[in-house]
């Protein structure tokens, strides 16, 4: 019997419910946000970040090129940054929040996030986490994100690695929150293409 191929099937990451979902972010697409955000006035140099779930620092290292510090965590040791569970009570803040949540706690980490960060809160998620009755009522009725950034190229992920030739069928957006920026309503961008102009050499190399 032919394989059923279709976008929805393989847009699916199926991961046993006690997983860590460690699936590390391509560094570009961690430049390209910045980008985004410097474009749109938000000056990360002299701001303090946090990567509340940074495994292996993939996304961490990039945003450290552009924020004035960033604080790493994780609930595993990936002997990278410090060990906090992001659900658990913390006595820090930062000004921004930006992470690549496990994806069954994407609401929680979202919800955590915006309670927490100063100015504003960015999470890179597969766009189909846009949808779903429960997560409109749970979080985007109450809590919009101000914009969403759809990448216009597909973002490859994959469990435990990054791949550089590696390909995907999954589409990414990054949900933004800029705090008291939404009495607009949720704004939709579109990022141009990207990756080529911020892939640097190293991006791959072993951690
Ligand atoms: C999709 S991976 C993203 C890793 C990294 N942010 C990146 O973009 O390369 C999700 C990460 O969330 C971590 N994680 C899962 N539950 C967590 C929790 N309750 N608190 C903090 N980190 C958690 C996992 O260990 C894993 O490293």
């Amino acid at each position: 019997m032919a394989q059923n191929r279709s976008h929805a099937v393989m847009s699916q990451r199926i991961e046993p419910h006690d997983s860590l979902d460690f699936f590390p972010t391509p560094l570009w697409a961690t430049r390209s946000l910045c980008e985004w955000l410097l474009a749109n006035g938000h000056a990360l140099a002299l701001l303090s970040c946090w990567e509340p779930a940074c495994g292996q620092g993939h996304m961490a290292r990039p945003l450290a090129e552009y924020f004035k510090s960033v604080h790493a965590s994780d609930v595993h040791n990936y002997g990278f940054g410090s060990i906090e569970d992001f659900l658990f009570p913390a006595p820090h803040t930062a000004d921004w929040i930006i992470t690549n949540p496990p994806f069954r706690l994407g609401e929680q980490f979202a919800t955590t996030a915006i309670d927490r960060a100063r100015s504003g809160v960015a999470l890179i998620v597969r766009t189909a986490f846009l949808e779903s009755v429960g997560r409109y009522q749970s979080l985007f009725a109450d809590t919009p994100p101000s914009d969403i950034l759809q990448f216009t190229e597909r973002v490859p992920m994959f469990k435990g690695r990054v791949d550089p030739a590696g390909a995907t069928a999954t589409a990414y957006c990054w949900l933004v929150w800029r705090k008291g920026a939404a009495p607009h309503g949720t704004r939709f961008h579109w990022l141009p293409p990207s990756r080529k102009r911020l892939e640097r050499s190293g991006d791959y190399d072993p951690v």
